[in-house]
């Protein structure tokens, strides 16, 4: 994603976040209590990952105008996403015949692929303009890949995007004392997101495939081995940072910085590294700390949920999470 994708982003960014703060007000009860947030953030990392790779916005931030197709489409990345992880983790009785997890995985990416063709063939050169869609179509790749790669940028963003902000607003409600300085300063909000990614990382451990024999620590790896990267372990030990279980945004400013940044350069990466670092790091790195920006501005968060975790391909919350936010003055 180029930095002049990235730069017409930015207002976009700001409006989700109003649109967003609009749609929490809708939905949380006269004390500011919201019983499951998870489902409210999904909606703002559909609608923002459409926004960012179709160019369009669906409706989902208010309440009454999302339309029957946009919502058929949210539920069947839920499900697709759901299922993928049952056939993948489970018995793999689907080589055998069509399990019930199997049928509705197929019914799910062809309903995906049915509708993301149907908004690809709706656009023109000048209403995508500016949008990753615009250049994915410019690419020299034929037009079925061309599809193939619309749908892998949407389905690689909302699941990554709603886990990490799930986490961040999380961590932010359980260390309150942070929130006026994220008010004040955004680079101070970007601090709370580097920390957020040290602590709770969901795209973890990386995976590689070798392509030829090396010595990793001593260890002799052959060509085809499988390498995991659990960075997220050496993330929270005390020989790379002090107090590695707390949160601490300050660590990433001023002079704590450079030497966490030391520390840290190859520990907290969240978006990978190398060859395969993930595209959409730019955009993660610009929306997240807006919306945390603009959320803590408009509200004071809190919660007594207990964070606790799994696996799903991506790390993710357990269960729902209950959240206050309380309308600021
Ligand atoms: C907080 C949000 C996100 C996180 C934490 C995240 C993390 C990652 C990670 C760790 C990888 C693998 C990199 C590697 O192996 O070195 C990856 C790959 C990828 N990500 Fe993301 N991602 C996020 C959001 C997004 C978004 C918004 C998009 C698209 C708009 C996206 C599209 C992709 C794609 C297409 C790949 C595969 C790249 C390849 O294999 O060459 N991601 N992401």
């Amino acid at each position: 994603m180029s930095p002049k994708t990235m730069l017409n982003f930015q207002t976009e960014a700001y409006n989700l976040a109003e649109d967003w703060c609009s749609y929490l007000n809708i939905k949380k009860d006269s004390n500011g209590y919201i019983e499951n947030i998870n489902d409210l953030v999904v909606q703002l990392c559909i609608e923002t990952t459409c926004a960012l790779v179709l160019g369009r916005r669906l409706g989902f931030l208010c309440s009454n105008t999302v339309s029957n197709e946009s919502l058929r489409l949210a539920e069947a990345l839920q499900d697709h996403f759901k299922e993928l992880r049952d056939v993948q983790f489970g018995l793999p009785l689907w080589k055998y015949f069509k399990t019930k997890s199997y049928q509705t995985l197929v019914k799910c990416e062809n309903y995906i692929y049915e509708t993301v063709l149907g908004m690809i063939n709706d656009f023109t050169e000048d209403t995508s303009e500016g949008t990753l869609y615009a250049s994915i179509m410019k690419a020299n790749i034929d037009e079925r890949e061309k599809t193939a790669a619309v749908i892998d940028f949407i389905a690689a963003g909302i699941h990554t995007l709603k886990n990490s902000l799930i986490f961040l607003f999380y961590l932010v409600a359980k260390y309150p004392d942070c929130q006026k300085n994220i008010i004040q300063d955004l680079n101070y909000a970007k601090a709370c997101t580097t920390e957020s990614f040290r602590l709770l990382p969901t795209a973890t451990p990386l995976a590689r495939i070798l392509e030829q024999d090396m010595t990793i620590a001593d260890y002799e790896l052959g060509a085809g081995s499988i390498v995991l990267c659990h960075n997220a372990v050496a993330c929270r030990s005390e020989t790379n940072f002090h107090c590695p279980n707390e949160f601490i945004p300050e660590r990433w400013l001023g002079d704590e910085r450079r030497r966490a940044i030391s520390a840290g350069t190859f520990l907290v990466i969240p978006f990978g590294t190398g060859r395969r670092i993930c595209p959409g790091k730019r955009f993660i790195e610009l929306v997240l700390p807006i919306f945390l920006q603009q959320t803590v501005k408009n509200f004071e968060i809190s919660t007594d949920h207990v964070l606790e975790l799994q696996f799903e391909f991506l790390r993710a919350p357990k269960g729902s999470m209950s959240m206050t936010f309380k309308q600021r003055d």
